[in-house]
């Protein structure tokens, strides 16, 4: 039997089996590219998607855990952006996907997709966050490029542009 969630606010019957990899049903059903296998052991951050709002890693979460349950993927982050400001429509890229091309925040950019998922959640929940609320949030994502400074950099600029009703 299929198992029904809604992924980037539009609903998706899967058929597949309930233990399957969510990481798997997005990339190889739903072919979405932003969440990506890193460690496959829920410890790098770079499958990481949102729940119901909240972060999460994919690798490990079976399809039986999100039936019925609301996915962002990276490719859903405007429409989420939209939904969470009321905004008329979607900008083209969520106010953090645009600072981090500002601030180059990335070098190799395999990280990219658990950086921003998480710093998304954590500036809907907190949109001024400090230096050490960012740290502490961004902790459980590795990259091996070393850009956590401009990471940083990239959220405070961010949470600037969302103060200012920055789209
Ligand atoms: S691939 Fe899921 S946390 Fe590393
Ligand atoms: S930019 Fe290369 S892993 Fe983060």
């Amino acid at each position: 039997m299929a198992t029904r969630l809604i992924v980037n606010q539009r609903m998706q019957d899967v058929d597949a089996a309930p233990d399957t990899p969510l990481l798997y049903i997005l990339s190889n059903n739903l072919e979405l590219q932003g969440p990506r296998f890193g460690c496959g052991l829920a410890q790098c951050g770079s499958c990481s998607v949102l729940l119901d709002g909240v972060e999460i890693r994919s690798c490990v979460t079976p399809l039986s855990a999100v039936a019925g349950k609301s996915v962002t993927t990276l490719e859903g982050l405007p429409a989420l952006y939209a939904q969470q400001k009321k905004l008329a429509s979607a900008p083209e890229l969520h106010p953090l996907q645009q600072a981090v091309i500002d601030e180059q925040a990335l070098q190799c950019g395999y990280c990219y997709n658990g950086q921003i998922i998480k710093g998304a959640e954590l500036l809907s929940k907190n949109p001024q966050p400090s230096v050490e609320q960012i740290r502490t949030a961004m902790n459980g994502h590795l990259c091996r490029c070393g850009t956590y400074p401009r990471m940083i950099k990239a959220i405070q600029r961010a949470s600037r542009a969302i103060a200012g009703g920055g789209r």
